[in-house]
């Protein structure tokens, strides 16, 4: 809900003038998928390449938000909707800003993935799947939270005691157990380059 008696003000220096600036047009790749999928791994690189490529891009990562903007909520199904609602607003600045954008959040309800999606610009928001079988992630257990969740040690965690819905019509989809991570990087940026031509 907008704040009462407030009015928007809108400057001359608009997103179009600022990507004409960077030369590049602003994207959001919304990476989703279970915890231990990939997703960080496979944006912050791709940020890399895409950086050495001279493109100005930002990744918003699910564990550092939630050290700073959204270190307020909790994994319950409304914390998990206000950290995603956050992060869309968030996502919109940068879209404004003329920025290639990468978001890292496992995002495991498709209601919630389709609020921002509404929030951000529609044509610009495309839905990654960082596609992993749970045994696998769990297998890796990079953080070794998987554990912790079976002990019964993490409540409502994604894959174990709460549920992660998969995307019915992703725009890519990346199958982490399949390809390694370098494949799956350029799989990203030949999107990337596609999408920020037309
Ligand atoms: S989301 O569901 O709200 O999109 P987000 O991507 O921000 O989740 O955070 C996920 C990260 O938080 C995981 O990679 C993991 O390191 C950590 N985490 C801590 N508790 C949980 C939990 N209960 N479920 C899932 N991830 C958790």
């Amino acid at each position: 809900m907008a704040c009462p008696n407030t009015v928007p003000y809108r400057g001359k220096v608009n997103q179009g003038l600022r990507e004409q600036l960077l030369g590049q047009k602003s994207i959001i790749l919304w990476f989703t998928g279970l915890s231990g999928s990939g997703k960080s791994t496979i944006a912050h690189a791709a940020e890399e390449k895409l950086h050495s490529m001279g493109r100005l891009t930002y990744v918003f990562d699910g564990d550092n938000v939630r050290h700073g903007l959204c270190s307020d909520l909790s994994f319950s199904p409304e914390g998990r909707a206000e950290n995603l609602r956050r992060i869309a607003e968030m996502v919109k600045l940068f879209l404004d800003a003329g920025i290639i954008c990468m978001s890292a959040f496992i995002s495991p309800l498709s209601a919630d993935r389709q609020k921002v999606k509404g929030i951000i610009n529609c044509d610009r928001f495309f839905e990654v799947y960082v596609k992993c079988p749970l045994e696998v992630c769990e297998e890796r257990d990079v953080k070794g939270l998987y554990k912790m969740a079976r002990q019964g040690k993490i409540k409502n965690y994604t894959g174990i005691s709460a549920p992660y819905e998969e995307p019915s019509d992703p725009d890519l989809v990346l199958e982490t157990a399949n390809y390694s991570l370098d494949q799956c990087v350029d799989q990203v940026i030949d999107f990337v380059l596609n999408a920020i031509k037309k």
